[in-house]
């Protein structure tokens, strides 16, 4: 016989939630129970977004249901409380609507900004965070292709009396990109004052909504698109991505630095070394470490920034960006390993905010990159 909603009830109220002196059917923590044919469905808020504290829930809970039925199976909708804002003390925000703002950089070119900053996006709306993903790349925008929608055209529309770009929703994910107002076969030569405009649109002058995340996947370099950036909006950090090889990691030093400038200061909240080895399909034990070994994750120790994660060069994530599918929504391990990077990112942010103020925007009236 299938378990009951009472026996579902007093199950839960024998599990409790580690470090809260709460359990499971706590008002607070309970927000819907259902059963579906053999499917128990539990509506869970959590305050631990982290995939260890939830994946310890789901198992403690399948363990107690499948003791009483063992047809029953059980699954889970985690939704993360909000902290608790005490006093007159406000919620970080870096802007009007939008809590946090991250800048993928590199300082090389082709070390896997955009593939980072695609997936991070796509992951971070599957663990169920709004996502908005500016692709400020005016040599070679990406994001039309790596989320297929190259053919869209943004439209625009009035919002109390306000002229506003709608981005264009892929998997979750509201995206604007100089990409969009160009024809992808011609080439861009943008000057640095158009290119500034240009990106100074796409972050106020759409309709963004409400977000918890805007990325932005910045072109290498150090130039006029970064400090035009830093002077639109004061961002929450950046991440700076670099392959282990020398090269790159002499320029993730430099825009490493371009942030930590005096005038500048924009927390870095961690480095990701990409392409840090290759292993067959043939053979997944194998390593290859085809840009050298260990060099970000050295890097990140140097500079004392932590090391959020450390990606393989897979064939699969560069043809699933090709096919304009990021790899995070495909059904096996690459997905696994850009999720985890979501929660090592927002679990970054969180830290960051809670220790130190709000980015200021930067007032620069002469001032060169640092390229
Ligand atoms: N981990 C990876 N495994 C396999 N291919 C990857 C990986 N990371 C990036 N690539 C591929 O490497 C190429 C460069 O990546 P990407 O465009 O993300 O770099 P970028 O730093 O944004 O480049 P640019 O400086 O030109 O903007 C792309 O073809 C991408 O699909
Ligand atoms: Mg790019």
């Amino acid at each position: 016989m299938s378990i009951t909603k009472k026996e579902i009830l007093d199950l839960l109220g024998s599990i409790q939630i580690p470090s809260d002196n709460k359990t499971l059917i706590h008002s607070d923590v309970l927000k819907d129970v259902s059963i579906n044919g053999s499917v128990v469905e539990l509506k869970l808020s959590i305050k631990n977004p982290t995939l260890q504290f939830r994946k310890k829930i789901e198992l403690q809970v399948t363990q107690a249901i499948q003791k009483t039925s063992s047809k029953n199976t059980v699954k889970i909708d985690f939704v993360i409380q909000e902290k608790q804002v005490s006093g007159n003390q406000k919620p970080h925000q870096a802007m009007n609507g939008i809590k946090n703002i991250i800048a993928i950089a590199s300082g090389k070119g082709g070390v896997g900004k955009s593939t980072v900053s695609s997936n991070l996006a796509t992951a971070l709306s599957i663990i169920g965070k709004k996502v908005g993903l500016i692709d400020a790349d005016i040599y070679g925008p990406s994001m039309p292709l790596m989320f297929d929608v190259e053919k869209e055209k943004p439209v625009v529309s009035n919002i109390n009396g306000k002229s506003l770009i709608e981005p264009i929703v892929s998997y979750g994910v509201k995206i604007l990109s100089i990409g969009f107002f160009s024809n992808p076969s011609d080439a861009i030569v943008w000057r640095g004052p158009m290119a500034s405009k240009a990106l100074n649109q796409m972050i106020h002058q759409a309709n963004w909504g409400d977000l918890d995340y805007l990325i932005i996947d910045l072109p290498p370099g150090t130039g006029d698109i970064h400090l035009t950036l830093v002077q639109s909006i004061p961002l929450t950090g950046a991440i700076i991505v670099t392959t282990p090889q020398p090269i790159s990691l002499i320029d993730a030093k430099k825009a490493a630095a371009m942030f930590n400038m005096k005038n500048i200061n924009v927390p870095i909240i961690g480095m990701v070394e990409n392409m840090s080895w290759f292993s067959p399909e043939d053979n997944p034990k194998k390593k290859y470490y085809i840009f050298g070994k260990d060099g970000g994750k050295n890097l990140s120790k140097d500079l004392n920034i932590p090391l959020l994660y450390r990606f393989p060069l897979l064939e699969s994530v560069r043809e699933s960006s090709d096919v304009g599918r990021p790899a995070t929504l495909q059904k096996n391990k690459n997905a696994e390993m850009f999720l985890k990077f979501a929660e090592k990112v927002t679990e970054k942010t969180n830290e960051r905010n809670k220790n130190i103020s709000k980015t200021k925007r930067v007032k620069i009236t002469h001032t060169k990159g640092c390229s």
